[in-house]
């Protein structure tokens, strides 16, 4: 048996609310309780009222659970990130400083280097030295109060090294006390080898490497934007990654308008990631369709461009998750509490958006709500103890780490 773990006088947010994605007034739904009470056992959440009802309930068991007094602070969800490249090799910071000097992301991606440089790492890198960079990265998403990660192949681009990536990911998720979700995402570029063949590519990813990555992956994410993946070689990929049970997803307008978030309400993506550039009858198109929109704030921020438009896209009835991005070029960084800040200042969401975008929304986004992003009986204990008294003041006072503690499946990890 794991330790039972009593949360005592916590300001609550459960996350409890309407089922499925949430959308308009349903992403405020915070389901606050003051001076709230958690019962973990076995992993589980297995009781949730406030402190009175649960010493009510629990008043003869209290000597076997380790009391844990919250001093009316903050308690929520582990935040659950849907949209990551985190099982990378190397580093590029040199691109960094080329980029403030005034060479654009596209252009040192067609010049060989960009996502093709984290490929060459990728691939030269051992499957050791990618679970050891790793799980470093995770290591620090649980220090910044993140339970479950999305993690997305793409930087090997043959079959090889895809199935490396996704590997590496497989006995992560085994090891590591963070969830890891697969996605494959073989069409992150246009390998050098195939320029001008993209349709070849197209064929090779379709043919040869769908079959084997399958079994290894959930979702099946290509970049489709202008000088990578049209949007009809992105159906393709997405329409034949559905006949092995991968469900689409899509990185969509993020540099140029490109038709992205209609393609995804076509196919019948879970989410479109990005949106940027999205246009006004695509943000139309996800909110018929059932959409979800992962937007990625701090990836804006990093490309210094204007953040999508996160409010336009809730009052037009688009469910909206967030997500750090976290890859060595856009957006190296797996703070989600920055990204949740980031979510309020550049894209007007408000504090409780932002929460239930950083947790309900996002395990959405990832097919992970029934065990995560929110504070229910029978869930997972994945939960967060925040030096704050307010879910206001999480995303007012910015850019700083306010975790206190963190339970992973109700083993204390942090703190
Ligand atoms: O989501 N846009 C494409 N892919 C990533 C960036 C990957 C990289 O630069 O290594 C993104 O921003
Ligand atoms: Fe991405």
């Amino acid at each position: 048996m794991t330790n039972t773990v009593w949360i005592k006088h916590a300001l609550l947010a459960t996350i409890k609310g309407q089922q499925g994605p949430r959308s308009k007034e349903a992403m405020s739904e915070l389901g606050l309780i003051e001076d709230g009470s958690v019962w973990l056992e076995d992993g589980r959440i297995s009781a949730v009222g406030t402190t009175a009802e649960l010493e009510g309930k629990y008043a003869d068991r209290s000597a076997e659970a380790k009391v844990i007094d919250a001093k009316g602070q903050l308690v929520t969800p582990g935040l659950v990130d849907p949209h990551t490249h985190v099982a990378y090799g190397g580093s590029r910071e040199d691109e960094f400083e080329k980029r403030l000097q005034g060479t654009s992301y596209m252009d040192i991606m067609n010049a060989g280097g960009g996502i093709h440089a984290t490929m060459r790492m990728t691939r030269e890198a051992t499957e050791e030295e990618l679970v050891e960079q790793t799980t470093k990265r995770l290591n620090s998403f649980l220090e910044h109060g993140v339970t479950t990660v999305e993690g997305k192949s793409g930087y090997g681009m043959n079959l090889e090294t895809e199935m490396k990536q996704l590997k590496v990911m497989k006995r992560l998720n085994a090891e590591h006390p963070i969830d890891l979700v697969p996605t494959f995402m073989g069409a992150h570029a246009v390998p050098f080898e195939y320029k001008g063949k993209e349709d070849k590519f197209v064929d090779y990813l379709i043919d040869t490497m769908l079959p084997e990555v399958a079994e290894l992956a959930e979702f099946n994410d290509v970049f489709c934007e202008k000088n990578v993946y049209t949007p009809e070689q992105s159906e393709r990929i997405l329409e034949a990654g559905k006949k092995y049970g991968l469900t689409p997803k899509i990185h969509a307008d993020e540099i140029v308008s490109y038709g992205g978030a209609e393609l995804a309400a076509k196919v019948g993506a879970i989410s479109a990631e990005h949106l940027l550039k999205a246009s006004d009858e695509g943000i139309q198109a996800m909110a018929d369709a059932g959409v979800i929109a992962c937007l990625l704030p701090a990836t804006a921020l990093y490309l210094r461009e204007e953040a999508a438009q996160g409010r336009k896209m809730i009052d037009s009835g688009v469910a909206v998750a967030i997500s750090t991005d976290c890859n060595p070029g856009s957006s190296p960084t797996v703070s989600m509490p920055l990204v949740m800040n980031l979510a309020c200042i550049s894209m007007r969401l408000t504090p409780a958006e932002a929460l239930v975008a950083a947790t309900y929304n996002a395990a959405c986004a990832i097919k992970r709500e029934d065990r995560a992003g929110s504070i229910e009986v029978g869930k997972q204990a994945d939960i967060v103890l925040w030096k704050v008294k307010s879910y206001q003041e999480l995303q007012y006072l910015f850019g700083v780490n306010h975790v206190q503690t963190v339970w992973k499946n109700g083993e204390r990890m942090v703190g």
